[in-house]
C-alpha cells in the first residue's frame, strides 16, 4: 500500500511538494496546482514538448501517494479503450458453460452476462473507484491527438465524475479523482472542456531553474558543464527553429556530455551531440558548425562576465 499524504495547505506547501518529487516549478504553476488541488477542478496543461506537462501528473501522485491512471490520447480513441468495455471471451465461455449445464435459464444467464463481473474497466471508468482521502491522480494525456466526439464525452465525465454504463446504470464517484490534462496544442481544444479547469501554459523555464532542474535530475554534472549547456540550450529557444529543445533535451544532452566525459562544451563536441537536442535535419544542418560555434563564443562571454 501507498503512503497517503494530505493535500498541501498553502502555495508553499505545494512548492515543497512538487519539490519533493524534484520537479522545480515556477509559482504559477505551484498556484495552479494549489487551486487545482483545493478547489478540486482538473488542471489543464498546454505547453511545448518536453516542458514536464506530463511529470506534474507524475510527481503529484508519487508525492501524494495515490496511484497514477494515465489516459494516453491518440487519434480515433474510443469509448472501448477509455471507459469501459464487456469481456466478450469470458462472455462466450459463461454461455458455453451455462449450454453444457443446462441449468440457467436465458434471461438469467443475460443479465449475469452484462453484470460487473464481465466489465473490462478502462482508466476513465478506474478513474471513478477511489475512496475518501485516497481518489487516484487521473492523467489525461495529449488532449489534443483525440478526436471531438471523445473531447464531447469526457465533458460530461468531468462535470459530474460519473459514467452511465447502459447495462448495468451510473457509475458516480464517490471521491473524484485529482485530473491532470495536457496539451501540447496541435489544435485548440474545446472551450466547454477548458472552462471545467484551472489552466496554465507551462513555459520553458528561465536559466537559474533550469539550471537547478539540472542539479535534480543530473547531479553528476559539473557546474560549469550545466551552466553552458543551460545557456546553449536558451540560446537555441531565441532562434526560431523548427523544434526548439524542450527540458527533457537538455536533460538529454547533459547526460550525453558526461557519458562522453566532458567537464564543458567544445564546438566539436556540439557539433557531435547535437542529435540529443535537435530532432529536425534543417536545425541540425542550421546550428551545426560556424553557428555553434558563435554562441558558444557568445555565451562564454557573457557567462565570464557574470
Ligand atoms: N520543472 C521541472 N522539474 C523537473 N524536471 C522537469 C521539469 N520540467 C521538465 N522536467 C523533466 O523533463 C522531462 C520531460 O518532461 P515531460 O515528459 O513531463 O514533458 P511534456 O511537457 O509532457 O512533454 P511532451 O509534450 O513531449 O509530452 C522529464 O524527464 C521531466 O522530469
Ligand atoms: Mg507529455
Amino acid at each position: 500500500m501507498q503512503e497517503k499524504h494530505e493535500l498541501p495547505e498553502s502555495i508553499d506547501d505545494t512548492l515543497a511538494l512538487l519539490s519533493r518529487g524534484d520537479y522545480v516549478a515556477e509559482r504559477s504553476l505551484a498556484t495552479a496546482v494549489f487551486l487545482a488541488l483545493r478547489m478540486g477542478r482538473p488542471l489543464f496543461l498546454e505547453g511545448e514538448a518536453g516542458v514536464g506537462k506530463t511529470e506534474i501528473a507524475k510527481v503529484l501522485a508519487a508525492t501524494l501517494g495515490r496511484r497514477l491512471i494515465r489516459l494516453q490520447c491518440y487519434e480515433g480513441l474510443d469509448i472501448a479503450s477509455a471507459v469501459y468495455e464487456w469481456n466478450y471471451p469470458r462472455q462466450m465461455i459463461e454461455i458455453r458453460l451455462a449450454e453444457a449445464a443446462g441449468t440457467a435459464s436465458r434471461e438469467a444467464l443475460a443479465q449475469d452476462l452484462f453484470s460487473e463481473r464481465f466489465l473490462i474497466r478502462r482508466p476513465l471508468l478506474q478513474a471513478l473507484e477511489g475512496k475518501p482521502g485516497s481518489a487516484p491522480v487521473l492523467l489525461i494525456d495529449e488532449l489534443d491527438r483525440t478526436d471531438e466526439p471523445f473531447e464531447a464525452y469526457l465533458l460530461e465525465v468531468l462535470s459530474d465524475f460519473q459514467i452511465t454504463v447502459p447495462e448495468i446504470g451510473t457509475i458516480k464517484a464517490t471521491q473524484p479523482p485529482i485530473v491532470v490534462l495536457t496539451s501540447n496544442r496541435t489544435r485548440e481544444i474545446h472551450d466547454a472542456v477548458k472552462r471545467r479547469c484551472l489552466y496554465h501554459w507551462v513555459d520553458y523555464p528561465s536559466a537559474a531553474r533550469e539550471r537547478e532542474i539540472l542539479a535534480r535530475k543530473v547531479p553528476e554534472a559539473p557546474e560549469k558543464l550545466s551552466r553552458e549547456v543551460v545557456a546553449f540550450v536558451q540560446k537555441l529557444r531565441g532562434m526560431d527553429l523548427f523544434k526548439a529543445p524542450g527540458v527533457a533535451e537538455t536533460i538529454d544532452w547533459s547526460r550525453a556530455l558526461i557519458e562522453l566525459d566532458r567537464i564543458a562544451l567544445d564546438p566539436e563536441i556540439i557539433d557531435n551531440t547535437l542529435g540529443a537536442l535537435l530532432k529536425y535535419q534543417d536545425d541540425i544542418a542550421r546550428v551545426r558548425g560556424s553557428e555553434a560555434a558563435r554562441i558558444l563564443s557568445e555565451l562564454r562571454a557573457e557567462l565570464g562576465a557574470v
